[in-house]
């Protein structure tokens, strides 16, 4: 269908003569698809500054794979038809995780919540809930005895989908050790499933950081954010850690990776450095 699709000799890599064949023009101008992808920062914090090329080329396979001829209409699309908007997200995010990531802090975690009966945690990004189901577990064999309910949120639906089956292969459980893999997966081959009565304290949210209806996912006393800012620039790193100073209690904890901030976030004072852990003051 779009095999007459040429590059222009001479120009840049990302623009295309726009070529017609009875029916259809196509025309992907690159400006047009920073255009959008600005859009897509405002909204989501996202920034391909650094990935340019390969962003744009996703765009236009992404616009083809709809039978969208131009940016103009993808950009139309994107802001009128939610299904768009949700699979152009889901392709452009980076959902790499696995179990017992960063699990030294988790360890300092259950040190700081031995001393509450009841709380809460945010996942915020759980991508496909590797780190949501590695607190779980921790908590549920060290601090079985408190109450507790765990929330996981993500931009990318595809992944909660996959958060919410609790299907991994071996790569994402292979550092796990092995009475809790036994204790808490279910193996059928090489596919293991996460027992089921781990979920009754889980809930799981599509959710952007920045929307305003953030903050109605409730108060919570600790909040993990792990590998998501490292997405985003200074400015949006600063909109993100407001978002989450007002969703914190005032006793809150704030756990991030360790590559996700270059300066104390504001409203916090490190609690350990380098474990990424800060504390609301
Ligand atoms: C690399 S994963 C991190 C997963 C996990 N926290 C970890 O450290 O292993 C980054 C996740 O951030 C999510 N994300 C990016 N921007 C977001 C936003 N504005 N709101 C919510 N989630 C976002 C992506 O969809 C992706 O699943």
């Amino acid at each position: 269908m779009f095999s007459f699709l040429r590059r222009k000799r001479g120009k840049k890599a990302l623009d295309y003569q726009p070529i017609s064949n009875k029916s259809k023009t196509f025309s992907f101008k690159k400006e047009e698809a920073l255009e959008l992808l600005d859009l897509i920062k405002q909204e989501f914090g996202l920034d391909y500054a650094k990935q340019e090329y390969i962003t744009i080329k996703k765009l236009e396979t992404f616009a083809k794979s709809n039978s969208i001829d131009n940016y103009k209409e993808l950009t139309l699309r994107y802001k009128t038809q939610k299904d768009i908007k949700i699979e152009l997200i889901n392709l452009l995010t980076v959902n790499e995780t696995y179990f017992f990531r960063e699990i030294l802090q988790v360890e300092a975690f259950l040190q700081i919540a031995k001393n509450k009966q009841n709380f809460s945690v945010l996942s915020a990004p759980c991508a496909t809930g590797e780190e949501v189901y590695s607190i779980a577990i921790k908590l549920k064999e060290e601090l079985g005895g408190k109450r507790y309910d765990i929330t996981g949120i993500d931009i990318n639906s595809q992944a909660l989908e996959k958060a919410q089956k609790g299907k991994y292969l071996s790569r994402s459980i292979s550092r796990v050790p092995q009475a809790l893999l036994q204790k808490y997966f279910t193996q059928k081959a090489n596919v293991y499933t996460v027992n089921k009565y781990l979920l009754n304290d889980i809930i799981w949210k599509h959710q952007n950081v920045f929307a305003k209806d953030f903050k109605k996912l409730g108060k919570f006393d600790y909040l993990f954010s792990r590998n998501m800012l490292i997405y985003f620039n200074d400015e949006e790193k600063k909109r993100v850690i407001g978002q989450f100073y007002d969703i914190l209690k005032s006793d809150g904890y704030l756990f991030l990776g360790h590559a996700d901030l270059s300066f104390v976030p504001n409203g916090f004072e490190v609690y350990n450095l380098g474990l990424n852990i800060y504390k609301k003051v």
